[in-house]
């Protein structure tokens, strides 16, 4: 396969048919999503048993457990998840008017820190025992709504987009290709057009996976496997970059330092250009 790649800091980063373009250079779009045998349909496509299956190990409340919001095995503090809801809801500038879309939403436990400020709410999640816990903790009334379906699916085919201002996509992007990603977040910006801003949370940064894997003394590492634990892991500059090149004004974003997270992720703000800039 012709698929074009960059090295990024020491990681070869392919990028199929799709997108190709280097930190330093312009970046340019050759074409459309071509799929490949591995991503052609995300129902089939991986096995999903750490989402779907690792959950019900624990307590029905045992929400960061669930979705391994864990540090040691443990819950993160509450400081951490505040620092979160922080992060999004300002950078999203969450309004009482907005309709908020996640996806990758898990439990919803996060995002319910939030119903309060928005009109109304669509989580998307591919696990159905996720959803239940949703629809049994964080299902106040009728303006929230769960869906179960794959979020790049979601995306593609979703009968309303024009319906959603604000998107929230927060530790889930790591799990997707990086061609569905990429052709995710182009779809966003070509369908979905009354979208004011969407936020990609808990991003594995590539030029911290060194660090990381040694300190956890790990040689043999693929940042490029959604299958793995962490997930694919981006290069800000990159992601970045790409997603101006669909057309929205982004901008990297990191947590406080004080966050369990800060060292190796980032976060990305998409706003629709001509929205102030981002
Ligand atoms: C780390 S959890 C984050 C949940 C929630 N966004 C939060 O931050 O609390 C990742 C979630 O992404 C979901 N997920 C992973 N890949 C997905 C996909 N392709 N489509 C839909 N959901 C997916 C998993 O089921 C899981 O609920």
């Amino acid at each position: 396969m012709d698929s074009g790649s960059v090295l990024q800091r020491g990681v070869r980063v392919p990028l199929s048919g799709h997108f190709r373009g280097t930190r330093a250079g312009p970046t340019v779009r050759v074409g459309s999503v071509k799929p490949s045998a591995s991503n052609a349909d995300p129902a089939v496509r991986r096995s999903d048993d750490a989402h779907k299956v690792y959950p019900r190990q624990f307590d029905r409340d045992d929400f960061w457990s669930q979705i391994k919001r864990t540090v040691n095995g443990k819950p993160v503090s509450e400081e951490d998840i505040e620092m979160i809801v922080t992060q999004y809801a300002d950078h999203l500038d969450l309004s009482s008017r907005d309709h908020l879309l996640d996806l990758g939403c898990g439990n919803a436990a996060l995002a319910a820190r939030t119903f309060d400020r928005i009109a109304s709410y669509t989580g998307v999640d591919f696990s159905s025992y996720l959803l239940e816990i949703a629809n049994e903790y964080f299902k106040p009334d009728a303006s929230v709504t769960y869906i179960e379906n794959d979020a790049a699916s979601f995306v593609k085919d979703c009968p309303e987009p024009g319906a959603y201002d604000k998107l929230l996509c927060y530790g889930c992007m790591s799990y997707l290709s990086r061609e569905e990603l990429l052709g995710l977040i182009e779809t966003l910006h070509d369908r979905f057009s009354n979208l004011e801003r969407a936020f990609f949370g808990n991003i594995p940064n590539t030029s911290k996976a060194p660090e990381f894997f040694a300190r956890r003394d790990v040689k043999d590492y693929d940042l490029d496997d959604p299958k793995s634990p962490i997930g694919v892991w981006w290069d800000p500059d990159e992601l970045s970059d790409a997603a101006s090149a669909f057309g929205f004004t982004a901008k990297v974003v990191h947590m406080p330092e004080q966050f369990y997270g800060a060292t190796y992720r980032f976060d990305l703000l998409l706003k629709r250009s001509g929205d102030g800039g981002a």
